[in-house]
């Protein structure tokens, strides 16, 4: 289904993009949600803004405890509810029999089929019936982040919008909100963790590092996808 992508001025706030952008949506949005401190206070602005907007999130399996405490906390505050969505059981049970538990370890190709089934091949389902879909990407975190727009069409998802509102913040800017509102964030934040993705693919980074260097800190950075941001 094709559709129009809504202007939004070239300094738009987040706020502006994700009033704008939903405003324009014929059809049901939710916002994707791994609990990084990006994703919870996009959740806060959608309550601020009184927007209607709902939140799913994709359960790995593989994720840490830390996650599901930031979940619940925010469950807690905002008593919205949260779509989880898991992998299909046999392909992870195949997979984990034919190649063990590691196999993402031992080559790009091995980790981009474990990414697909524990994220991609879910985020299909949880997009499907959707009309739009709103994401914390910012583009400063990647070379891979570089041309994303601020509401985009999601050709590679049927078309429906992509919203990004927090694509031109860094990082200070998101704290900054985060901390003014005293929105519930993720504790693994404050140990040396600028990004969180899934457990075994996630280690603290030293002072000065780049903020992804802990994902997947056996890849080069061009890799540093997990397919869910495909264009
Ligand atoms: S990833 O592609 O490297 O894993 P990243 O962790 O930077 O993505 O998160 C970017 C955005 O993707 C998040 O702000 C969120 O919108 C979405 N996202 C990432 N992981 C998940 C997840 N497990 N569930 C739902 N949305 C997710
Ligand atoms: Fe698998 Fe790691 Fe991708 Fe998570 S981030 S789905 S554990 S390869």
């Amino acid at each position: 289904m094709k559709r129009d992508i809504p202007v939004v001025p070239s300094d738009a706030s987040p706020q502006e993009i994700l009033r704008i952008a939903v405003g324009a949506v014929a059809g049901p949005v939710k916002l994707a949600c791994s609990f990084s401190v990006e994703d919870v206070v996009i959740i806060d602005m959608i309550r601020e803004l009184g927007l209607e907007v709902g939140l799913f999130a994709l359960d790995t399996g593989r994720l840490n405890e830390e996650t599901y405490e930031v979940a619940d906390a925010i469950t807690e505050r905002y008593r919205i509810p949260i779509d989880w969505f898991f992998p299909r059981h046999e392909a992870v049970e195949k997979l984990i029999r034919e190649k063990g538990q590691y196999s993402f370890r031992e080559s790009l190709e091995n980790r981009h089929e474990c990414c697909h089934i524990r994220k991609v091949e879910p985020l299909g389902r949880a997009l499907s019936g959707l009309a739009g879909w709103i994401t914390g990407l910012r583009r400063e975190q990647s070379v891979t982040r570089g041309e994303l727009a601020p509401i985009e069409l999601d050709e590679l998802n049927g078309g429906i919008l992509k919203i990004n509102p927090l694509l031109e913040w860094t990082e200070a800017q998101v704290w900054e909100y985060a901390k003014e509102r005293r929105v519930p964030t993720n504790r693994l934040h404050r140990q040396g963790y600028p990004s969180i993705g899934c457990a075994p693919c996630t280690r603290p980074v030293a002072p000065g590092e780049h903020p992804r260097a802990g994902r997947w800190w056996w890849e080069n950075p061009e890799h540093k996808e997990c397919g869910l941001h495909r264009r």
